[in-house]
């Protein structure tokens, strides 16, 4: 079947966080599999994008209201992603470093997604089933039903896949006119709590709804930010399908950016070589247990909590351990962890920033791996560490409740379930001694380098869903 995803991220075009990393692994799966599998993204002015080849395949205008935007549908060249990337060029939208965090970024992702289906509209195909993810790409289901100019693609099924239902992409109904036509009839999908929600109109209009793990899906029906009864509502069209990783990027047997590779049969000496180089970059302990921190440091991902935690742990056990943390975000939490750094000097680090290099030597050279999240709808950032042999210790949310067991209950992990200074405290010194225990500790690494996360297994699951609701057939 023809498949397209369309999405804000993809990786390696345009990464912010985890979605980059989904939709960049599962369309080569799905292309393995036999499908014909197109990603669509919008151009932006990225280290990949001035790197690589593209042709352009399509042009034209798009109408947001009074104002007209010249496009291009550009294609990468070489095919060597695995599947086939689109890129849409609105130069005085897109033409600009960062993936969000403009003030016209309702103009722009709106402009995007009527862009994208102008295009489809042009092509001599018509695609099967349209994947969008999270918000940027919500109202598209809406105007694949409803929009006048978009009659010929009636036949489009359409599945929105929620990464984080925490941000819906609001806007006032003073920019309804921004839409191409659509009878007025239909106005009430658009609307949540008197504004227009894009996560809000995909939920309500896509035949199918997934979330990134099973626990997040019933997660949102007790805290969405304002949309849990639209969530409960939706149920019934719903399913909740744990994210995979991409096994040949993320494979510390093959792994070119660490600086020893290693299987389940020599991980011992493997992630000690890759622990003493991280140890020397970043002048810590290479002698003591190393707990990392990679991700945007956000109250949603505990980021607030980091600063506390970590003075605790090295003032408790400043003889036992190391820390280091690999992230931006907030810039109060940026600037706590920055001064921790002269008084636990030896034992504590921080890059701020992301470096995607750097986070694989961190997975590979790392004994445990910090994820106190508050929300989590998957979180790939554990399924990189039990690959690379880093033990997960996770606060017992989304994603994370589906993917880590306490070693406790025979698992691969250490859990806990308040967000809290002091439940992260008390893992990490439950972790010390588990370290101690290396007879226990490493069969606990060897159980989670060895649990199948792949997209191969995975990615039949989106399938099963795209075959259900072609079969259906629904409005
Ligand atoms: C978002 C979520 C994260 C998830 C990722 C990929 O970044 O916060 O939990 O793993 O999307 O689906």
């Amino acid at each position: 079947m023809e498949i397209f995803h369309i999405s804000a991220e993809c990786y390696p075009m345009a990464k912010v966080g985890g979605l980059a990393d989904v939709v960049g692994a599962l369309p080569k799966y799905q292309t393995n599999a036999g499908h014909q599998v197109r990603v669509v993204v919008p151009c932006y002015d990225t280290k990949f994008k001035k790197e690589n080849d593209f042709e352009c395949v399509h042009w034209g205008n798009v109408k947001l209201g009074n104002f007209d935007f010249p496009f291009s549908v550009l294609k990468e060249a070489s095919n060597k992603l695995g599947y086939e990337l689109y890129l849409i060029e609105i130069k005085e939208l897109f033409d600009r470093p960062n993936v969000y965090g403009y003030e016209d970024d309702i103009e722009r992702f709106l402009s995007f997604q009527i862009a994208t289906l102008d295009w489809i509209t042009a092509r001599q195909t018509v695609p099967n089933v349209i994947n969008c993810h999270d918000h940027h790409t919500g109202l598209i289901p809406f105007l694949l039903k409803y929009g006048y100019k978009y009659e010929t693609l009636r036949s489009i099924r359409t599945v929105i896949t929620i990464h984080n239902g925490l941000y819906q992409g609001w806007f006032g109904f003073d920019k309804l006119y921004y839409l191409p036509e659509f009878d007025l009839i239909h106005v009430g999908f658009l609307e949540w709590n008197n504004s227009i929600n894009s996560l809000a109109v995909g939920v309500k209009c896509a035949h199918a709804v997934t979330t990134v793990s099973p626990s997040y899906l019933n997660e949102i029906n007790i805290a969405a930010n304002g949309l849990e009864d639209l969530f409960k509502s939706v149920r019934s069209k719903s399913k909740g399908i744990l994210n995979g990783i991409d096994f040949e990027v993320w494979d510390p047997s093959k792994d070119q950016m660490i600086v020893e590779n290693y299987s389940t049969a020599t991980f011992e000496i493997g992630k000690q070589k890759n622990r003493e180089k991280l140890c020397e970059q970043f002048e810590l302990d290479p002698t003591k247990p190393l707990f990392s921190f990679i991700g945007r440091l956000f109250e949603e991902k505990g980021g607030d909590l980091l600063p506390q935690a970590s003075a605790l742990a090295l003032s408790e056990n400043f003889e036992n351990i190391n820390i280091l943390i690999l992230g931006s975000g907030n810039s109060v939490i940026e600037e706590q962890l920055v001064h921790l750094r002269t008084e636990y000097n030896g034992n504590y680090n921080v890059f701020i920033g992301y470096n995607e290099e750097l986070a694989h030597l961190i997975y590979a050279g790392s004994d445990y791996i910090l994820m106190p999240s508050r929300v989590e709808p998957c979180g790939l950032n554990q399924m990189y560490a039990l690959r690379y042999g880093t033990v997960p210790i996770v606060r017992r949310t989304g994603g994370l409740r589906d993917t880590v067991i306490d070693f406790g209950d025979n698992g691969n992990g250490i859990c806990h379930d308040q967000a809290s200074v002091g439940d992260i405290c008390y893992s990490i010194n439950r972790a010390v001694k588990l370290y101690g225990d290396k007879i226990n500790f490493n069969e606990i690494i060897k159980k989670g380098m060895t649990t199948d996360h792949s997209w191969e297994r995975v990615c039949q699951e989106y399938i099963e869903i795209y075959n259900l609701i072609i079969e259906k057939n629904e409005i």
